[in-house]
């Protein structure tokens, strides 16, 4: 294939680019305000008033066995959780701090639980661990910092010790990645360095997380490990937030593995009045434009307060697994083709086949540039059922075909009136050997 690869890079990455859909999970007391993972910030709440949600973080319906299941109904191939998000609130039962999930309601290590439930589910486990933190008191205050217009906390900023908070911050990934067996991923989140200062108040990158040492640290404990890229560090693969990219991801000028995180209406944590949430199908051409330019999918759920995939998220993932039950042999190991697919597709390939994604359903004909003579079979993948092919838009089989037009290296395939009654149709290509 001519499409150009990225380098291999430190983790192991064969699993990652043959299983493409992955889950994001954002839970933290922040459920309970129930408005985005950032409220602490964007309201500027003190710990004193966020204390409540701490107090009262009680998810007696936390079954992380529904969650795992719901996870591989919908194709994903593993799950990443938040261990820590920025307001510090820790879900595992760190020796390093009284902030965590043991000592609220829920009374369980909640990283254990998901853990076990999703590795018994045959998922691989990655921990997203969150480099900055608004509980800490050595995090001096910044411009996301809740506290970056009180002058008092301001003041405080000469006392508080980054050194102490790295070294914090060090000692917890060294919990995760040493107690909890094999993690697959290690998503640290994330860096400003390079961002304007606010009032004064400068950013946090690389020198402030010690990320060269911590990325060490990283490897050393968990070898295998993939290592995403915002601490500062190139790290294994880049992570397009919240867009789809327009071709492969590339840094530096150079093509890298990639992931698009996204979310289902444009919270990370649970949201419960934010009604933009993405169509199943929207999802599903997302997952297809991913794969057909080499990237990943991590798609994000926000659990409830009491534990739980609110309905909608559920429902969603339900469609979506409808149409990754079927379609499953052009997303896993498939990646992207040098071959043009025609306007309104997207292709994937796999070894000799090719998967063209109709995501507009055109009339009767689907013409795909430079595969004249190259094609042979076609079928609906949804169901088997043949596709016919004109090389050059002609079948000399058929007198009356002949399509004016096209040229001899063009291939044309020839659809049913009627859409097929999936999200996306896909036609499967097998090209001569
Ligand atoms: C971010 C946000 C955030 C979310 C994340 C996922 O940078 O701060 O809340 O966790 O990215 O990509």
């Amino acid at each position: 294939m001519n499409v150009p690869q990225p380098a291999a890079r430190i983790g192991d990455s064969a699993w990652f680019t043959r299983d493409r859909f992955g889950l994001f999970v954002h839970w933290g007391i922040y459920a309970l305000p129930a408005r985005h993972e950032w409220v602490k910030s964007r309201e500027r709440i003190t710990d004193a008033a966020y204390q409540p949600y701490f107090d009262h973080f009680d998810p007696d319906l936390f079954d992380p066995t529904t969650w795992a299941a719901d996870a591989k109904a919908a194709g994903m191939r593993y799950a990443v959780i938040t261990t820590k998000h920025h307001d510090g609130f820790c879900l595992w039962d760190s020796k390093l701090t009284d902030y965590k999930a043991t000592n609220t309601p829920a009374g369980l290590d909640l990283i254990r639980e998901f853990v076990d439930a999703f590795r018994a589910a045959g998922l691989r486990v990655g921990f997203y661990h969150s480099l900055i933190d608004w509980h800490h008191p050595d995090f001096p205050s910044d411009m996301f910092h809740p506290r970056r217009d009180d002058p008092v906390y301001r003041a405080g900023n000469a006392e508080r010790d980054m050194t102490r908070y790295a070294a914090y911050l060090h000692g917890q990934v060294r919990e995760l990645l040493t107690d909890y067996g094999r993690v697959d991923v290690m998503w640290l989140d994330f860096s400003y360095g390079d961002r304007p200062s606010y009032e004064g108040l400068p950013g946090k990158g690389r020198n402030e997380w010690r990320s060269d040492e911590l990325v060490a640290m990283v490897r050393q404990l968990q070898p295998g490990i993939l290592l995403n890229n915002r601490a500062e560090v190139q790290g294994d693969f880049t992570t397009p937030e919240q867009y789809q990219p327009r071709g492969w991801v590339h840094v530096d000028g150079k093509p890298v593995m990639w992931e698009a995180c996204q979310t289902l209406n444009g919270s990370w944590g649970y949201d419960r009045d934010n009604l933009d949430w993405k169509s199943p199908d929207l999802l599903v051409r997302m997952l297809v434009d991913s794969v057909s330019k080499g990237g990943n999918l991590l798609l994000n759920v926000g659990p409830t307060a009491r534990g739980e995939f609110d309905p909608r998220a559920r429902a969603t993932l339900a469609r979506i697994g409808e149409w990754t039950r079927l379609h499953s042999r052009s997303i896993y190991g498939a990646t992207a083709t040098e071959h043009v697919s025609p306007p309104d597709g997207r292709y994937t390939a796999r070894g000799s086949r090719l998967y063209l994604h109709l995501f507009a359903w055109p009339f009767k004909h689907a013409h795909l540039s430079g595969l004249g003579g190259k094609i042979a079979y076609a079928q609906l993948l949804h169901d088997g059922s043949e596709i016919r092919v004109l090389d050059g838009g002609r079948d000399e089989g058929q007198a009356n075909t002949s399509l004016r037009g096209i040229s001899a290296s063009d291939a044309t395939l020839v659809l049913p009136v009627q859409r097929p009654d999936v999200l996306v149709p896909v036609v499967e290509i097998f090209l001569k050997e």
